[in-house]
């Protein structure tokens, strides 16, 4: 078998990461034939509980499994790595509003990004999963001067596929007859799944459903489906989560064949997006190398969507700017 492909995930004990890492030692991240190394970060407290996954991880016997490395060092585990999946962040708790969010994480990833610039391989791509996923990517981006931009992604692929599947559902066809569909702008709330460039079965999906039906119930329900799972399950999604994370670095490192899919991308300024801001966007993915959708046609309503959150992330920026996190 060929040299391991290193991949680091953080937060590797919590929730998401005892889905996440079953599933990339089993093969679906970088297919049967390559063999993955898991380099797992976590903070000291959780190293015994991550003992605990990684015993699991042995008793699978993953043939694609080659090496577990666990460790709270950043820089020990992002040695080398090729692929990190920053995972880990600090959940809101009672009482704290988003700018504390911000502050406490923020640290998180200023000194996970600089660690990176330091020590992983020349060709790694990072991808932020933990809340707020684009502000934090931006921060970890900002601390890794060495590393290129565009090698810093944010997920935005689990309201790609929520979106994907309601839509699919809604019009009763499968989800692979739906074309081009992508999210734009931050994580959060303000996220536009955009159906005026969507394609099912070649026609264009706004025009198979109501105007009203895509303002006052499609978008509402992709943008609060995180916390309608947390009411049902008494959890924050998890194995969904963890199932995007791999889509969106698969997609990213193997392609995605001409195929339309939702990345969160430092921002070239393509439709007016500020540049720099790490934001949702159409990408396909060729060699590696993703590319921001170009020539679509955006009309007043996906305008107006796309500016409020990117204003967003804009502000986000500010005050992690205002707290000394970015540069
Ligand atoms: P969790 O609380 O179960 O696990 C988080 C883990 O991160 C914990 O084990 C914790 O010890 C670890 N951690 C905290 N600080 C760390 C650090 N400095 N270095 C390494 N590890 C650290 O949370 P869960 O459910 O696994 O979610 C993780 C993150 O993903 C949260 O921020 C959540 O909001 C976010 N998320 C993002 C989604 C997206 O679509 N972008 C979707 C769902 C969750």
């Amino acid at each position: 078998m060929s040299t391991p492909v290193k991949v680091a995930v953080t937060g590797a004990a919590g929730q998401i990461g005892y889905s996440l890492l079953f599933r990339i030692a089993s093969g679906a991240l970088l297919g049967p034939d390559t063999p993955i190394e898991l380099r797992l970060l976590e903070i000291t407290p959780a190293l015994k509980a991550l003992e605990g996954v990684v015993m699991e991880l042995d008793d699978c016997a993953f043939p694609t499994l080659a090496n577990v490395v666990i460790g709270d060092d950043p820089e020990q585990v992002f040695d080398g790595v090729n692929a990190a999946m920053l995972v880990g962040a600090m959940p809101r708790k009672e009482g704290m509003d988003r700018a504390d969010l911000l502050a406490a994480n923020g640290r998180i990833f200023t000194g996970q990004g600089a660690a990176l610039g330091k020590v992983a391989a020349d060709d790694v791509k990072i991808l932020v999963t933990g809340n707020p996923a684009n502000t934090n990517a931006l921060i970890a981006k900002s601390n890794a001067p060495d590393i290129p931009a565009e090698r810093f992604n944010a997920l935005t692929r689990l309201d790609h596929n929520r979106a994907l599947s309601m839509l699919a559902k809604h019009l009763e066809v499968a989800v692979t007859d739906v074309e081009g569909l992508a999210i734009w702008g931050n994580h959060d709330d303000s996220m536009y799944p955009d159906l005026y460039n969507t394609r099912v079965n070649g026609k264009v999906a706004a025009d198979l459903v109501d105007e009203a039906w895509i303002t006052d119930t499609y978008i509402p329900t992709v943008a609060t489906r995180g916390g309608a799972i947390i009411k049902a399950r008494g959890l924050s999604s998890a194995a969904s989560a963890a199932n995007a994370t791999i889509d969106h670095m698969r997609d990213w490192m193997l392609g995605t064949d001409g195929k339309v899919v939702s990345m969160s991308v430092p921002s070239d300024g393509s439709y007016g997006v500020e540049e720099g801001l790490i934001s949702s966007f159409p990408c396909t993915v060729a060699d590696g190398q993703y590319s921001i959708v170009q020539g679509l046609e955006l009309n007043e309503f996906s305008k107006e969507r796309i500016a409020a959150s990117v204003a967003r992330l804009a502000s986000e920026r500010d005050q992690v700017r205002e707290l000394g996190l970015i540069g």
